[in-house]
């Protein structure tokens, strides 16, 4: 036993080490139509959701690091996917409403941002008033 925990530690040192290889791409494609919205409405998507929601992700120092960065990309990629506030003016009219009306959702019921996010970005924590104004502003026609 005395041998054998220096070994098991050594084993999860060489791991994670080895896992480094593994660096998914972390991207900042361009910009084609940024989101425009009041600036009230524009500071809290810009700091509780454009990092997941743009393509103006700030990548933290932590999401260089396996596993965490395979995480992370995955969330952004995805997040991209569902909403990209860098592609929004342009897209189609019936696309924008859908959208509207699934951010007012999420964030009146709390479920935007991801609930991982705020602990590491306390800025992202919404406020009542931060979420009643993007509802709102979510109900209008785009
Ligand atoms: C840490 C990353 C992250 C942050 C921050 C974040 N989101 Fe998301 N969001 C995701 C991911 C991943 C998905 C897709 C998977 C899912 O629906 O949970 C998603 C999905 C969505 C969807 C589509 C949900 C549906 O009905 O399919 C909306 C709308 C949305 N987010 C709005 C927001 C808004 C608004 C904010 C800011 C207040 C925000 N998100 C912040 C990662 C994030």
């Amino acid at each position: 036993m005395k041998k054998l925990l220096p070994k098991i530690g050594l084993g999860l040192v060489a791991a994670f080490v080895l896992i480094q290889v593994i660096r998914p791409a972390q991207t900042n494609p361009p910009v084609t139509g940024d989101l425009k919205a009041p600036p009230e409405v524009m500071r809290v998507l810009r700091k509780a959701c454009y990092d997941c929601h743009s393509n103006e992700t700030k990548w933290p120092w932590y999401a260089q690091v396996a596993p965490v960065s395979w995480l992370v990309t995955r969330d952004v990629n995805e997040g991209r996917k569902e909403l990209n506030f860098s592609a929004w003016e342009g897209s189609e009219p019936g696309r924008k409403l859908k959208k509207l009306k699934e951010i007012g959702e999420e964030v009146g019921e709390g479920e935007m941002p991801m609930a991982i996010y705020p602990p590491l970005h306390p800025e992202a924590k919404l406020t009542d008033a931060e979420k009643t104004l993007i509802v709102e502003w979510s109900k209008q026609a785009p």
